[in-house]
């Protein structure tokens, strides 16, 4: 069935598309949430072996959406009905904003990528919190991941963080500070370890929600290792490696703008994981996301030591039965391995 409807939404422009998804996932789960009851009984795999009790609450599965797809927070319903085990919706800004100029999102259906240039289009800190404030807590985990606004200068940058912390800190599990993403001007270099010892001295003071740090693989990995474990140090609870990313030799025909993902980043991501999960496995939580598209793939980095995968791009070129399809290899190559818990498995090369 999700043929057809690739086969449909792959004649409209990328963000089209993605509206309509929007727009249908956003008036069934208000409106008719009944209609979802056949989809979660095909697509959430709920099996007490991929259960965990992590960042203060319970992961029925590992298989997460990664942040950008739900910006608003308006089809959360729909999208647990779609087989995934937590969602990070956002980014959020303080102020509501337009993102850049379109176009800004790129489909490469033949190489399973996306590049995209979106810009933190978001409705907003004030309107999306009024939403999740009648939904939380919610079925399965929420993350807020959390970005300043564009006209924000990187003196106020840190007040940005603050308010969004203090706003949504009791209508989530768990929030994720976004500084990697490279459609913000500036964004990036807020990636220094004076502003995350900052940053995350302000949030441990502010609340005990746990927050991680999404970062970039565009980082050296030096520099990387050094910014994981300043925050870490300064109360952080966890990793999310990794954002797009900027090297668009590993895409022909690319833009030169934007990040990219789905398959081209996949062993960008994987290779940036490896030496964060060496030194971080054990000391915190992490999560991994890039270029994710198979049982296979998830298996390696949770084997590698992610407690949480979280895929995008290959939810648009794969659908949702890619959840349950990765959720069930999980299953079959812990078998293999003797594993009779996830736990077992996540870090077991280490
Ligand atoms: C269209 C699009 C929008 C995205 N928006 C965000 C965002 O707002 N915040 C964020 O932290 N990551 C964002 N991402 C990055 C994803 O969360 C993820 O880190 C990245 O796409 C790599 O995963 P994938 O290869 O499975 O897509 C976006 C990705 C795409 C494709």
């Amino acid at each position: 069935m999700y043929d057809l409807l690739k086969k449909i939404m792959f004649q409209l422009q990328p963000e089209t598309a993605h509206e309509i998804a929007e727009l249908g996932l956003r008036l069934t789960g208000n409106y008719a949430p009944a209609l979802f009851s056949p989809f979660a009984s095909t697509f959430f795999v709920s099996d007490a072996r991929l259960e965990q009790h992590l960042l203060g609450t319970t992961f029925h599965n590992p298989v997460g959406l990664g942040a950008g797809f739900d910006k608003n927070a308006t089809m959360l319903k729909g999208l647990t009905a779609l087989g995934f085990g937590h969602i990070e919706f956002g980014t959020i800004t303080p102020k509501a904003q337009p993102g850049n100029p379109k176009p800004r999102l790129f489909r490469f259906p033949k190489e399973e990528s996306v590049q995209n240039a979106m810009g933190f289009n978001n409705e907003g800190l004030v309107k999306v919190k009024k939403r999740l404030t009648s939904l939380y807590p919610f079925a399965t985990p929420l993350g807020a991941n959390i970005g300043k606004n564009k006209t924000t200068t990187p003196e106020d940058a840190l007040e940005d963080y603050r308010l969004l912390i203090e706003g949504l800190k009791d209508v989530c599990d768990f929030m994720v500070v976004n500084v990697s993403s490279p459609n913000t001007p500036g964004l990036r270099d807020l990636q220094n370890e004076a502003f995350i010892s900052e940053l995350f001295t302000m949030a441990t003071a502010l609340t005990r929600k746990p927050i991680l740090l999404k970062i970039s693989p565009d980082m050296e990995m030096d520099a990387a290792l050094s910014l994981c474990e300043c925050a870490i140090n300064h109360g952080a609870h966890g990793i999310v490696a990794t954002n797009t990313t900027t090297e668009y030799a590993l895409l022909q025909g690319a833009q030169s703008f934007g990040g990219l993902s789905g398959r081209v980043l996949s062993e960008k991501s994987a290779a940036f994981f490896k030496p964060l999960a060496e030194a971080f496995f054990g000391k915190t939580v992490l999560i991994s996301v890039g270029g994710i598209s198979s049982a296979d793939e998830a298996y390696e980095r949770i084997l590698e030591g992610a407690s949480l995968v979280q895929i995008y791009s290959a939810f648009i070129f794969q659908g949702p039965s890619l959840n349950k399809r990765i959720n069930e290899g999980i299953l079959a190559r812990m078998n293999q391995d003797g594993f009779h818990h996830i736990q077992e498995a996540i870090g077991a090369r280490r």
